[in-house]
């Protein structure tokens, strides 16, 4: 193990893991450095995140503009074979062929001032926060645009989806002339028992803001969007869907939009939680009858573990709540040894629509995020996995698996400090909630990516497979049992 690194190391280590990936690998075979592939281990591992955050020797102003770079690790018979692809959205393809930037994106402005970004009110889909199977296609997710669909052996892009047109604004001529295309959020949620698909998108417009509910059939048929109306402007990233509700975590935001539009800021930099205005909880029931408001205190919830519903009338959301919202223009700020302590734990939010109120318990003390419970099932998981770090780390430097134990509160931890783990992505099989955990590791000093296999039960390690290169540890992903797509594995 490194000695404690410094903030300006890690923030070393973080730009050398976010280099551009310069290589695109068609079925490579993998082979194990340490341990083996479990001989059942059958299925395809997706996962997305940036894997271009420079164009033309410009940089990025943020990691969530990063282009889409898809990875398949196809798992069988003990072998791995891996293949990745950057999205060839419109945007990436024209700036590809121009070698600079020729749009702006939620924390990037174009270089040359105000006059290069007023009035320029394209953005790039980066299509780069999460992959996802269902309804026969595999899809790269950005939550401010399009889908776009990709070949599920392949990658290759097939082109953005709008679901047979249902994902056209169908709102006033000057709305669909600011954005033709409605947001589909990065976080859809699947109905177990049906295999539905719901998710939402946030639609700021000339004063309304719109909340936009989906529903895609297990076939891939979406339904006409359901719109509920904000009463004010918001940013929200995840939602939880439980037999009875969707609820939502509905901070107090605001852009400054006229700033945006005259190109003196981007949206990420203009970007404010309200002061003094409570994080909500947006009830909305999905038989049909009013949405609810409720208060749940204060800060800023990115994801949400999982959510259900109890025999009580009550409900309760795993989710990891930051004590204040994150400045997301500023990674420097997060970093500075003085900086804010934003602290993003795993707590348990209980929301009584009867009385109207919530109540909040912690569970686990470590610092967590990008929290996954195993799929399937009925009913909560027992256990949190995320990337996590202990209590005391200031920086948001996440070095550690973790697996959060709700009934005990007991945290099992592998720790890689100082490389990087990726989302953990549990497999679960028969009554086990994860039989293997798989996540990708950044590793510092050899400036590599490693495939790493956990067993479920203890995180220890079962194989280490390493990766042609190395690819930054991105965002979201999934597991797909058993072939894909007539694809895979
Ligand atoms: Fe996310």
């Amino acid at each position: 193990m490194m000695t404690t690194l410094s903030s300006a190391q890690m923030v070393q280590i973080l730009a050398a893991a976010n280099a551009t990936v310069a290589d695109e690998y068609a079925d490579h075979d993998l082979v194990c450095s340490q341990g083996a592939v479990p001989a059942d281990l059958n299925g395809v591992l997706y996962r997305n995140g940036p894997g271009r955050l420079e164009r033309g020797g410009v940089p990025y102003g943020h990691a969530f503009d990063g282009d889409g770079h898809i990875l398949r690790l196809a798992c069988a018979g003990g072998r791995v074979r891996y293949t990745n692809r950057f999205v060839r959205t419109r945007e990436f393809v024209a700036e590809a062929a121009a070698d600079r930037l020729l749009y702006r994106g939620f924390g990037t402005n174009l270089p040359g001032g105000v006059f290069a970004n007023a009035l320029r009110l394209k953005f790039k889909n980066a299509a780069n926060t999460n992959v996802i199977w269902h309804g026969g296609k595999l899809l790269a997710l950005w939550e401010g645009g399009l889908p776009h669909r990709l070949d599920p052996r392949t990658l290759a892009t097939l082109g953005p989806d709008d679901y047979d047109g249902r994902l056209r604004n169908p709102f006033s001529r000057v709305e669909r002339a600011l954005s033709p295309e409605l947001p589909f959020s990065a976080h859809p949620r699947r109905d177990e028992t049906t295999g539905a698909l719901f998710n939402f998108g946030v639609l700021p417009g000339l004063g309304k803001n719109r909340l936009l509910l989906y529903r895609v059939a297990a076939d891939g048929t979406m339904a006409a969007p359901g719109v509920h109306e904000l009463p004010h402007c918001s940013f929200i990233h995840d939602f939880a869907l439980t037999p009875r509700y969707l609820v939502f975590l509905v901070p107090h935001a605001a852009f400054d939009f006229p700033r945006v539009l005259l190109g003196r800021i981007t949206p990420a930099g203009s970007l404010r939680v309200v002061a003094g205005q409570p994080l909500a909880v947006l009830l909305i029931p999905r038989a049909g009858g009013p949405a609810r408001s409720l208060d749940a205190g204060t800060g800023f919830v990115f994801h949400i573990a999982q959510g259900y519903d109890r025999d009580d009338g009550t409900l309760e959301l795993d989710l990891i709540r930051y004590r204040a919202f994150p400045r997301l223009d500023s990674p420097e700020l997060m970093f500075a040894p003085d900086g804010p302590v934003l602290a993003p734990k795993f707590e348990r939010l209980t929301i009584d629509p009867a009385s109207g109120t919530c109540r909040t318990r912690p569970l686990g003390t470590r610092i967590a995020e990008f929290p996954r419970v195993a799929p399937g099932g009925s009913g909560p998981r027992r256990y949190l996995f995320s990337v996590g770090a202990p209590p005391e780390r200031r920086a948001p430097y996440l070095t550690c698996i973790q697996r959060l134990d709700t009934q005990t509160g007991d945290d099992l931890v592998h720790e890689f400090y100082p490389d990087l783990p990726g989302e953990p992505i549990p497999i679960p099989r028969g009554s086990d909630e994860a039989a293997w955990v798989l996540t990708l590791v950044y590793r510092a000093a050899a400036r590599r990516t490693d495939l790493v296999i956990l067993r479920g039960a203890d995180l220890s390690l079962q194989a280490v497979l390493p990766l042609p290169h190395g690819t930054p540890p991105g965002f979201h992903g999934e597991w797909v049992d058993g072939a894909c797509g007539g694809g895979g594995p």
